[in-house]
């Protein structure tokens, strides 16, 4: 299909996200986690780059996921980290809105 050649992929319908939360889904074999920041959607790894924890099970507070573990923050649109323990940034993914759906492209 186009879209897998593209890169786009279906990480979730666009209604399953709703304002201000975060939604953990798989996405080829992926951990991702979306979040939805006032109508704008982002992406990024779901796993903490500290120790194992989803971010999905955090707080999402405006743009910052607060890791449920032991609190390392993030910034969703760019993965990077902002308090520790962790020290490492996460990845951050394109995301898109195309028919009711949520597309990330991991490429
Ligand atoms: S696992 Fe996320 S801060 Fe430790």
């Amino acid at each position: 299909m186009s879209a897998e050649k593209s890169g786009w992929l279906r990480a979730a319908a666009r209604s399953d996200l709703g304002q201000g939360e975060v939604l953990g889904v798989e996405v080829a074999g992926h951990a991702i986690a979306l979040y939805d920041v006032d109508g704008d959607i982002f992406a990024t790894d779901n796993i903490c780059t500290h120790a194992y924890a989803r971010l999905s099970d955090g707080w999402l507070d405006g743009d910052l996921i607060e890791c449920p573990l032991h609190a390392a923050r993030f910034d969703v649109r760019t993965g990077k980290v902002l308090d520790p323990p962790a020290t490492e940034d996460l990845k951050a993914y394109p995301v898109r809105v195309l028919d009711g759906e949520i597309q990330v492209n991991l490429d």
